[in-house]
């Protein structure tokens, strides 16, 4: 228990990364970690494109807004893909496709996190152009990157997220979102 609580709770949506290239074996078993989650009937909804080649990597850096900037060091990102009839769709809306792929791009980040690397999911990017630059088919929902890298300096941040680099975790307590036996909210 204690070992899996490790990474969870060393990790942070840290953004000073390295340009440090990440070695192929480490890449290989942060993927298998996200591929290993549970998902509805064992669908595997996901799909993900590892993005390591400068070619590649471009691609996606030129569609970021400008408060995103710091994603420009990363030598790998991952984007994670799906769409709803790769999944399950039962009632009372339980579509389950970003549900599963959710759970997957955790177990990505963990893996990441252990393997010593800063693993930051964003949904700050323009997805119309990244599928472009990469022919995906447009039903195809590009529901997350992962922004991955070894720590690095903090000297190309602004003052705003050096300072968040240091500040504590902040999380609502847990009586808002968690109650036992009854609903409460
Ligand atoms: C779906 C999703 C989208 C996010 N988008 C961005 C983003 O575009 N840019 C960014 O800097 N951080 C982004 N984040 C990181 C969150 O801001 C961060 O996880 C949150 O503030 C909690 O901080 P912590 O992860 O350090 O606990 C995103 C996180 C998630 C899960």
């Amino acid at each position: 228990m204690a070992e899996l609580l490790e990474p969870i709770e060393k990790r942070r949506a840290y953004r000073t990364l390295s340009e440090k290239k990440i070695p192929g074996d480490v890449v290989q078993r942060i993927l298998k970690a996200a591929t290993l989650a549970p998902s509805c009937f064992n669908k595997q909804p996901w799909r993900f494109v590892a993005a390591e080649s400068e070619e590649a990597l471009q691609k996606i850096k030129t569609a970021l807004p400008d408060g995103n900037y710091w994603v420009k060091k990363s030598p790998l990102i991952i984007m994670a893909l799906t769409k709803n009839d790769l999944d399950c769709r039962l009632s009372d809306n339980r579509n389950y496709a970003f549900f599963d792929v959710g759970l997957a791009v955790e177990n990505f980040i963990l893996q990441a996190v252990s393997e010593g690397l800063i693993a930051h999911p964003i949904a700050g990017y323009n997805p119309v152009k990244i599928k472009e630059a990469f022919q995906i088919p447009d039903e195809y929902i590009l529901l997350n990157l992962v922004i991955a890298g070894y720590p690095g300096d903090d000297s190309h941040l602004s003052e705003e997220y050096r300072e968040k680099e240091r500040s504590p975790r902040e999380r609502k307590p847990m009586e808002e979102v968690v109650t036992l036996n009854e609903w409460k909210f």
